[in-house]
């Protein structure tokens, strides 16, 4: 709708200015109050400057020129010089009959398709997962389901943190006080590992002869030596069944590329530096100085990409990443998921990689930052004792308590259900409560983790679209209608208010989602989907569905349905999947 009314309102400009104006962006956007109609085209104001004219009069001429009138109502301007446009309603209950049939429900694909990388998840092996990687993996996820469904090529990466000086340490450790692990044919469970890395840190911390052992570990790693790189890939494996677990349960599919994958490209990154005359040596690193980053005293800060001792930093391997990235797997789009800590950081490396030619122009590098997760009083988040909490342990508390809710529903209302049926609802509801209340903030502001606020029956949370989404299933059981089977020629009725706004606001669905693939932002997609489950809701108290005459009736189960595809689609691209009763 709103491509074709840009069309429109750029042929327009054409038609009343001339050629020149093909180019323009006519600034049509969902009207900012229901009170102006359904869209605003805003150009007239900001032409009025370079036209030497009031921008009425230059609405006005516009307003001649749009042929807008099969399907809008006659278009008005308003105050200094907005043109209002409001859709008819007949078109809209024709629009609505098409996308109830389609089973894009209207989404377009996008006409030329790009390669796109979702660099997301990224935890570090041997360290813990945290409520970061968490974000970073419910947010990554939901992006990268929607720039699949709008059609784009995409590959999801899992940069872990596989490779880096505490490997020796770690190594060291294991030879002291676990030798066997690294002698026996078999795989052996190392246990926990976060446990391991603390108490190799204690020693390393405390030992000059450790330090130095393992420093000699890291020698022996580079090196290839067939022992030590058995024991770090014992490493990566222990790590990678702890990371498979939340993967398998938030049902999350990326493929392993870790830091480790790019170590034979790091040399060359240093080579291209140095030919594209930017590398400088400062006191024995190897760095590329900032513009725009300096210190404390004022100074250009440096991006150290190559240590004194010959080692490379987090910073190479990025570098490293993006060449081949752009080369091999021809990225058109790189997106990272990251915690806003790391802005500078990707500022930096970007800046770096184009300044070493490494970035097309074609190409856009993406840094998709987001806030802290802390706990409901605004703290960093502990278990009572005041550890870090385990990201399985968070996310089974959330299933427990929404069986705990659900198990309480069920007696209030005088049901009795069948333990698979409570084990499944809750352990959706729970999931996708953690996930929703993620998705649901603006990912760039910290957010507060809290149970009862996500698990909450109302509110902008997945329970209350789930409930949506099962109230429609609900009435169809109740009528016993087969939704797939609905009768296609039948007209839709917007006699009551509530149906024509809930009617408007199921078009705007393939606005949002074009929305969300420009600035990726899922919270718009959240908002989207809870308004319309609020308009669903208006409509479902003010207008009888199964108690309304023949056609009425038909007209409002086409509306109910297409909202329960709506809602089920939206929440599929968060990465949430819909239940038929709760
Ligand atoms: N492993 C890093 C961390 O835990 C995140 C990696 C993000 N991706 C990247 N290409 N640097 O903070």
């Amino acid at each position: 709708m709103i491509e074709k009314l840009r069309n429109i309102f750029t042929t327009a400009l054409v038609n009343a200015f001339g050629e020149e104006f093909a180019n323009i962006d006519p600034l049509v956007v969902p009207a900012s109050n229901p009170k102006f109609g359904d869209y605003q085209c805003n150009i007239a104001l900001p032409l009025a400057k370079s036209l030497q004219q009031k921008p009425r009069a230059i609405a006005e001429n516009i307003v001649n020129h749009a042929q807008t009138q099969d399907f809008c109502l006659p278009l008005e301007i308003a105050g200094p010089g907005f043109i209002n446009i409001t859709i008819k309603p007949e078109y809209i209950a024709e629009k609505i009959k098409l996308n109830q049939q389609d089973e894009r429900l209207g989404v377009e694909k996008v006409s030329e398709k790009q390669k796109v990388i979702v660099d997301f998840s990224s935890p570090n092996i041997a360290k813990e997962m945290h409520v970061g990687h968490l974000r970073s993996t419910i947010i990554g996820d939901s992006i990268a389901r929607v720039l699949e469904f709008r059609g784009h090529d995409v590959l999801r990466l899992n940069h872990v943190g596989d490779w880096g000086t505490q490997f020796g340490m770690l190594i060291a450790y294991l030879r002291l006080e676990k030798p066997e692990v690294l002698t026996t044919a078999n795989v052996v469970d190392i246990g926990d590992l976060v446990t391991l890395y603390k108490q190799a840190k204690i020693k390393f911390d405390n030992d000059a002869e450790f330090q130095e052992t393992a420093r000699q570990e890291v020698v022996k790693l580079q090196n290839k030596d067939a022992e030590s790189i058995k024991a770090w890939q014992l490493l990566c494996e222990q790590s990678r069944k702890e990371f498979e677990i939340i993967y398998r349960l938030l049902d999350i599919k990326l493929i392993e590329r870790g830091e480790s994958f790019y170590n034979p490209f790091l040399p060359d990154v240093i080579k291209d530096l140095e030919t594209a005359n930017i590398l400088t040596e400062d006191q024995g690193a190897k760095c590329v100085f900032l513009d725009g980053f300096v210190n404390k005293e004022g100074n250009p800060l440096p991006l150290i990409v190559q240590k004194s001792d010959g080692g490379y930093n987090y910073a190479t391997t990025d570098l490293a990443a993006i060449k081949y990235r752009i080369k091999e797997d021809e990225a058109e789009r790189i997106i990272y998921v990251t915690d806003a800590g790391q802005a500078n950081h990707f500022a930096q490396v970007f800046q770096v990689a184009k300044k070493a030619n490494f970035v097309p122009d074609n190409v856009e590098l993406v840094h998709v930052p987001f806030g802290l997760v802390l706990a409901e009083d605004g703290k960093k988040i502990k278990t009572r004792s005041g550890e870090t909490i385990k990201l399985k342990d968070l996310l089974k508390e959330a299933v427990n308590r929404a069986k705990q809710d659900l198990e309480n529903r069920l007696t209030t209302e005088g049901r009795n259900e069948e333990e698979d049926f409570i084990n499944e609802v809750s352990q959706i509801v729970g999931l996708s409560a953690v996930k929703y209340a993620d998705l649901s903030q603006n990912r760039t502001t910290d957010y507060r983790f809290s149970y009862d606020k996500m698990l909450a029956l109302q509110g902008n949370t997945a329970p209350y679209l789930l409930y949506a989404y099962v109230r429609v299933q609900g009435i169809s059981r109740k009528g016993n209608i087969d939704l797939d089977k609905l009768e296609s020629n039948q007209d839709i009725l917007l006699t009551e208010e509530t149906e024509l706004v809930l009617a408007k606001h199921l078009l705007q669905l393939d606005y949002i989602i074009k929305e969300v693939e420009k600035d990726l932002l899922p919270n718009r997609l959240c908002l989207y989907l809870f308004e319309l489950s609020q308009k669903f809701n208006q409509f479902y108290d003010q207008c009888p569905i199964l108690q309304a005459e023949e056609e009425v009736k038909l007209s409002r189960l086409i509306l109910a349905d297409l909202t329960a595809k709506t809602i089920k689609l939206g929440l599929s691209l968060l990465g949430i999947s819909v239940l038929e009763r709760m």
